[in-house]
């Protein structure tokens, strides 16, 4: 079965995805980390990041890798490990404007295609359920109320021992959200057969149970 997890920004999707696909014993493709893996390459390399040709050029010389190891992902570049590194702010703030190119969606929907080929999947994003596996049986889009998904995202900074201010994180995934929604390729949109789940004031498992539910109804019905 493939499942298809998109929803904006910080509403819990790789999380849940993660332990969703944990639990059914899925391979879990997050695909947000590989637009991600990106953007940190290109400020390593110091390539432009408004030229979608120059960045499909540098995605081409990577070798880019998913790992579920221990119960965590791993993000692999080019034998690198870089999974802190991909969640920065600045690459959080540069990445809808690297993955709003063309050429560097094709080729990273290309790769997650053969991802999805290889059988059982959970995979998370924008544009999964409405372009990377539209034949998806189950597909969920995950929301949550603008101020809860800061919160969250406020929280795990400070967890991580990060300064953070709430006003500031909330208007970093407005931002977001509104390139995400608005760029011409493929823009974050509900699959017109996704089923909402909003996750404002529910645990994660909570959140988990729910969207298990949803696969074991779909699963009774096929
Ligand atoms: O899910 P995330 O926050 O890790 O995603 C990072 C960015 O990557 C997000 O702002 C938009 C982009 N993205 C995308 O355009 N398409 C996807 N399938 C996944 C992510």
């Amino acid at each position: 079965m493939k499942i298809a997890i998109d929803g904006p920004a910080g509403a819990g999707k790789s999380t849940v995805a993660k332990k969703v696909a944990d639990q059914l014993g899925y391979l879990y493709v997050d695909t947000g980390a590989m637009y991600r893996a990106l953007t940190w390459k290109a400020l390593q390399a110091n390539v432009d990041i408004s030229s979608g040709e120059a960045l499909l050029r540098l995605l081409n010389q990577c070798n880019l890798e998913l790992k579920v190891e221990s119960g965590t992902l791993k993000v692999m570049l080019n034998n690198q490990d870089i999974t802190a590194e991909i969640r920065t702010r600045d690459v959080t703030n540069l990445v809808s404007e690297v993955a709003s190119h063309q050429q560097v969606r094709e080729a990273m929907v290309q790769l997650q295609k053969e991802m999805a080929a290889k059988g059982n999947v959970v995979m998370d994003g924008r544009d999964i359920g409405t372009h990377v596996i539209p034949d998806a049986e189950v597909k969920i889009y995950l929301t949550a109320s603008i101020e809860e998904r800061a919160r969250r995202r406020y929280e795990e900074l400070l967890t991580k021992g990060h300064k953070a201010s709430l006003r500031e994180i909330k208007q970093e995934i407005r931002d977001r959200d509104r390139k995400d929604k608005n760029r011409e390729t493929a823009p974050l949109k509900k699959a017109a057969d996704a089923v909402t789940v909003d996750t404002t004031g529910l645990s994660i498992d909570e959140v988990v149970n729910r969207i298990l539910k949803i696969v074991y109804q779909n699963s009774k019905q096929g």
